[in-house]
């Protein structure tokens, strides 16, 4: 049993809904050439939803509404839309193994695909924590979200124990996120996580004061430094306490984890060149693999940036995940107009009424400036790195403002005097 192809996008995320939409602007296959295999069962949609719309009380997010590409301000691509586009949708069927030299692929049903051209979209998976060695973490009442599985879950468990307690484990976006919704849905939230600070992988101590600061302001209980070792269960097998390292029990109606995820790569070790620093598949700046008919995108990929000096980097934002596979398809039907990606990282959050962005890299020397006071704040951070912005943040910045940051990162400005950067806040961006 088989089919064959032209072009395979293997997953169903992200950066497969953007990569549909450039086949589809630029016109270059005939209907039936190009497929989307993915595991879940509905089109691709704009997963940054899961922690954010779609948890709300009232109003809430769901499906068709959040489709790609409607993130980026671009069409609602549902699945009357790729039957219209001659793009086959292969849903509910996960790969099982992918033969690189042969140009097959094997899914769980027993189907072999067959492609000319593949795109690894394969994203990436959550932790799970078993695999820190803590046992029971399958109970009914520990979630955690990576999909739309996951979220129907958390919005089911959430509903279960109105006023309740939930503890995240996981200080870092999914945390975050998360106990941001689960306080407007009137659930007390306990926040454990290993580091002094949260989002300790982007935010300056000082940033993640003000955030911190804000959120127990809203009720929530921060225990940092240390993790959990086990649960404490009832006869159902329901979790109801959450046990720390130091012995402590925290009361816990439910659980949700957000300890970092992982790229979904193995389908191809041992096959592509890995980037073994960065977990994910490398690519060079067409985001080719080292295989000439195999591209990788979003998650998964690790790709040079030109403005970093080439440095190879896998990013694990939604942003990035539309530009490569957008690249990408450019690379495979225009290789020869198609230049070097060339793209500057951007992430951003919003929780509560906050709203933050961030370009570039945080390396270098941290200048803070702005109003870190009050419940509508505006303040950021420079990291300047040999005399230059390296990277910039802002929080509750107007989109002229965000621009101009991106800009002064953009244009690596230069930077003579630290104590003048740090007099001038954002208004060095907006002058430069
Ligand atoms: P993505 O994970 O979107 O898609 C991978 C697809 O491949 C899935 O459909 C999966 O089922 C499929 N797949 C994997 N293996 C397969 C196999 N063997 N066979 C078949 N199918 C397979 N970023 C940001 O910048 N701002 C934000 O606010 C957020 N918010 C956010 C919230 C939540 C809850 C999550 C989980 C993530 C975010 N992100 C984010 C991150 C962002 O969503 C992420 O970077 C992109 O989804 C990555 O897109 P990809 O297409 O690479 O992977
Ligand atoms: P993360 O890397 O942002 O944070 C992981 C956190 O896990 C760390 O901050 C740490 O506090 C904690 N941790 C690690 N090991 C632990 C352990 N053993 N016990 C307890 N805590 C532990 O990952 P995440 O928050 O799980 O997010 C998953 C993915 O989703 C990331 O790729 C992220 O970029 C993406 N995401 C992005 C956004 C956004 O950009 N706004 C929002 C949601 C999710």
């Amino acid at each position: 049993m088989g089919r064959a192809f032209v072009y395979v996008i293997l997953g169903g995320g992200v950066a497969a809904g953007y990569a549909a939409l450039e086949f589809a602007r630029r016109g270059g296959y005939s209907r039936g050439e190009l497929c989307i295999i993915s595991e879940e069962a509905v089109a691709p949609y704009e997963r940054p939803a899961l922690s954010k719309g779609y948890l709300l009380p009232e109003g809430a997010a769901r499906l068709p509404g959040f489709h790609t590409c409607v993130g980026a301000g671009d069409e609602l691509l549902t699945t009357k839309w790729y039957k219209e586009q001659g793009i086959e949708l292969v849903l509910g069927t996960r790969v099982i193994s992918a033969d690189v030299r042969r140009k097959t692929l094997l899914t769980g049903t027993g189907e072999t695909i067959s492609y000319k051209t593949l795109i690894i979209a394969t994203g990436a998976r959550a932790l799970k924590l078993q695999e820190f060695g803590i046992q029971g973490s399958d109970a009914s009442n520990i979630c955690y979200l990576r999909n739309i599985d996951d979220a129907d879950k958390l919005v089911n468990v959430m509903k279960s124990c109105p006023g309740g307690n939930a503890v995240v484990i996981g200080g870092g976006y999914i945390g975050m996120e998360c106990a941001a919704a689960l306080v407007t849905n009137k659930i007390r939230v306990t926040m454990v996580f290993p580091e002094k600070h949260c989002m300790g992988r982007l935010f300056t101590v000082k940033n993640a004061e003000y955030y911190e600061n804000y959120y127990t302001s809203k009720g929530v209980t921060f225990v940092k430094g240390t993790v959990l070792t086990s649960f404490e269960k009832d006869t159902s097998g329901k979790v109801t306490a959450v046990i720390l390292k130091d012995s402590r029990h925290l009361p816990a109606d439910m659980v949700v984890v957000g300890i970092g995820i992982r790229a979904n790569t193995s389908l191809f070790e041992g096959q592509l060149v890995m980037s073994m620093e960065n977990g994910g598949i490398k690519v060079n700046g067409q985001l080719q693999t080292s295989d000439s008919s195999v591209y990788a995108v979003g998650d998964v990929a690790a790709f040079p940036i030109k403005l970093f000096d080439g440095d190879i980097r896998r990013l694990e934002h939604v942003d990035s995940a539309r530009r490569t596979a957008r690249h990408a398809v450019a690379s495979i039907l225009e290789p020869s107009k198609t230049r070097d990606i060339d793209y500057l990282p951007f992430f951003y959050s919003r929780v509560f009424t906050l709203s933050w962005q961030f370009y570039g890299d945080n390396v270098g020397e941290v200048v803070h400036f702005g109003d870190f006071t009050g419940s509508n704040p505006r303040f950021g951070a420079y990291w300047v790195n040999k005399g230059r912005i390296a990277g910039a943040y802002l929080e509750g910045g107007s989109r002229d403002e965000y621009e101009a940051i991106s800009v002064a990162v953009r244009r690596k400005a230069k930077v003579t005097n630290m104590a003048e950067l740090e007099r001038q806040g954002l208004s060095f961006a907006i002058q430069e």
